[in-house]
């Protein structure tokens, strides 16, 4: 028997990424990428979509040669597809037929042709243009997701937007665009993705924030979204079980676009300077001391998302360096 170290391996599996070119979702694909995965990004349409895809492009190409998920001594393919990896056996496999590799096309008289073919099913990126804020097209997205591989077995719903403005000034226009794209379009994406996934298993995680935790007196919808959505992982959790699992993770604070924003509405809304002075303040208030790294919220996605967090459903990780925990 060989002895192998638990690992993610996302071998011949396809991930639906949402937010797919923000700075958490392309760090989501990139891991998933690294895992010997396939990604398809889904983000509004334009130019950094389509930069966002060619980059990663480009990590896989060059990830390709280093990465060995199968081993990499002669010989050890034949191993790995005897002893069933992660891929193969999460889908229902049998020893003596590996069911990714059959769907492949192999058989269990050519097992080194099936690992052959595991080896190499990973490290292809698509990018769909789609505004998420429609609820036809996130019902419908998952479907041409799923066109690409013939397959789905990750959903990341990274996708979200925040507005900074005082509670008592927030419009009702301003307050439904942040819970049609934060929660009502996730709702449409997760129920659509999970009726493909159920078939053949599959995986959900959907990236809340440590503001689901508590209020947010200057993002009212932003907190509620977030909070509706914790419930919303264990409804679908509970909905979709054993088949599917469903996760979601609580960020604190990682310097993407989105908290550019945040620390411009808030030089808008209180003044120069008083950003950066929130940004400080949450830092000081974080035991660790500083802000996360966009790989370090990637990598516990990609755990929940693996054979690794078999065992795991409804649950909410907070990724916050101890800002937040409940
Ligand atoms: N960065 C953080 O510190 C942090 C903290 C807590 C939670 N989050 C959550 O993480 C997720 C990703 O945020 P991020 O930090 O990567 O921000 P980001 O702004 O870099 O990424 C968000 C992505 O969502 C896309 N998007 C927005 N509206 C869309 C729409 N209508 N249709 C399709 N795509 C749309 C944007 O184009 C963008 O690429 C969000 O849900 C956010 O609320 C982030």
């Amino acid at each position: 028997m060989t002895e192998r170290a638990p690992r993610i391996d996302f071998a011949g599996r396809w991930a639906l990424i949402t937010g797919g070119a923000g700075g958490l979702g392309s760090a989501c694909a990139r891991a998933y990428l690294a895992a010997g995965g396939n990604v398809v990004l889904a983000d509004l349409p334009g130019d950094r979509l389509e930069r966002v895809a060619a980059e990663l492009r480009a990590f896989a190409a060059e990830a390709d040669g280093e990465l060995s998920f199968l081993g990499g001594a002669p010989g050890a393919e034949l191993d790995a597809a005897a002893d069933l990896p992660g891929a193969a056996a999460e889908l229902g496999a049998t020893a003596d037929q590996p069911r990714a590799a059959a769907e492949l096309g192999a058989t269990a008289d050519q097992p080194s042709g099936a690992a052959e073919v595991l080896a190499s099913a990973g490290g292809r990126v698509e990018a769909i243009g789609v505004d998420l804020a429609d609820v036809a097209t996130c019902r419908e997205l998952p479907h041409r997701a799923h066109a690409f591989g013939g397959r789905l077995d990750t959903l990341v719903n990274a996708t979200g937007i925040m507005q900074t403005k005082p509670m008592a000034e927030v419009t009702a226009d301003e307050w439904q665009r942040v819970i049609d794209i934060n929660l009502t379009g996730v709702f449409h994406t997760v129920q659509a993705a999970c009726g493909l996934m159920t078939e053949h298993g599959g995986s959900v995680v959907s990236i809340a924030s440590v503001a689901a935790r508590s209020g947010r007196p200057a993002a009212p919808a932003y907190a509620a979204s977030k909070t509706a959505l914790l419930s919303l992982t264990k409804s679908a959790a509970l909905a979709y079980a054993p088949m599917v699992r469903v996760n979601a993770v609580c960020p604190g604070v990682f310097f993407t676009d989105m908290w550019r924003g945040i620390v411009e509405d808030r030089d808008r809304e209180y003044g120069p300077g008083a950003g950066q002075r929130y940004l400080d303040e949450v830092t000081a208030k974080t035991p660790l001391k500083r802000l996360g790294k966009v790989e370090e919220l990637a990598d516990v996605v990609a755990f929940l998302a693996s054979d690794l967090a078999a065992y795991i459903t409804g649950q909410a990780v907070n990724v916050d360096g101890g800002l937040e925990m409940d």
